[in-house]
């Protein structure tokens, strides 16, 4: 299966980043073709609210969402959304890449893709991903994507603090039991 990974953090061998490392590890042990894509680093412009896509058709914004990226989820079967909490929230540049599906929102429904979420942040409470996940079970009901499950690393706050937890072993359980079938 083809598995898209979009990263989102500054840091390159952050937290999330880490966690993320070793969903690819287990996926790739189970035979899934992985790609990673760096949205931190892409120039990946948010949407304008223009609706000159009718929300099906191109994006008037010629940018690396238009020219690459839409491409690539296009042909994944899987999506993996990786951030770091910021506030509470998805980071702006993830955030970014969901509202630029509004130019093929109908389209990429229609796969039924899977998805997952893998996320790191500094607290260590009962309620530090509540908006965000929240928010990514809303999205998948309105995609109709397909959770596969979510690694939620509370007190991730350093690769230091992060490389101790269990959330290391969760997200490389996550990637070696993603099935092809739904
Ligand atoms: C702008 C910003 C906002 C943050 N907001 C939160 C937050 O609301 N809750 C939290 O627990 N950690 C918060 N953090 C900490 C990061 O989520 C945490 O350090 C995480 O491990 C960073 O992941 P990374 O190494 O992949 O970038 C914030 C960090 C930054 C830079």
């Amino acid at each position: 299966m083809k598995i898209l990974v979009l990263k989102s953090s500054g840091n390159k061998k952050g937290s999330s980043n880490m966690l993320a490392d070793e969903f690819i590890r287990g996926a790739r042990q189970s035979g899934h073709d992985i790609t990673e894509y760096d949205v931190f680093r892409a120039d990946i412009r948010p949407c304008i609210g223009c609706g000159r896509c009718g929300m099906d058709g191109p994006c008037v914004q010629k940018d690396d969402y238009e020219n690459t990226l839409k491409g690539l989820i296009m042909a994944s079967d899987m999506l993996v959304f990786v951030m770091p909490v910021y506030y509470y929230n998805w980071p702006a540049q993830l955030k970014a890449v969901v509202d630029r599906f509004y130019s093929h929102t109908g389209q990429l429904t229609h796969k039924r893709m899977k998805t997952s979420l893998i996320s790191a942040a500094w607290d260590n409470t009962d309620t530090v991903f509540a908006v965000v996940d929240a928010y990514y079970q809303q999205l998948c009901s309105y995609m109709d994507f397909r959770d596969q499950g979510t690694v939620l690393g509370k007190g991730c706050g350093t690769p230091a603090m992060t490389g101790k937890t269990r959330y290391m072993k969760d997200a490389f359980e996550l990637g070696k039991n993603i099935k092809t079938t739904r």
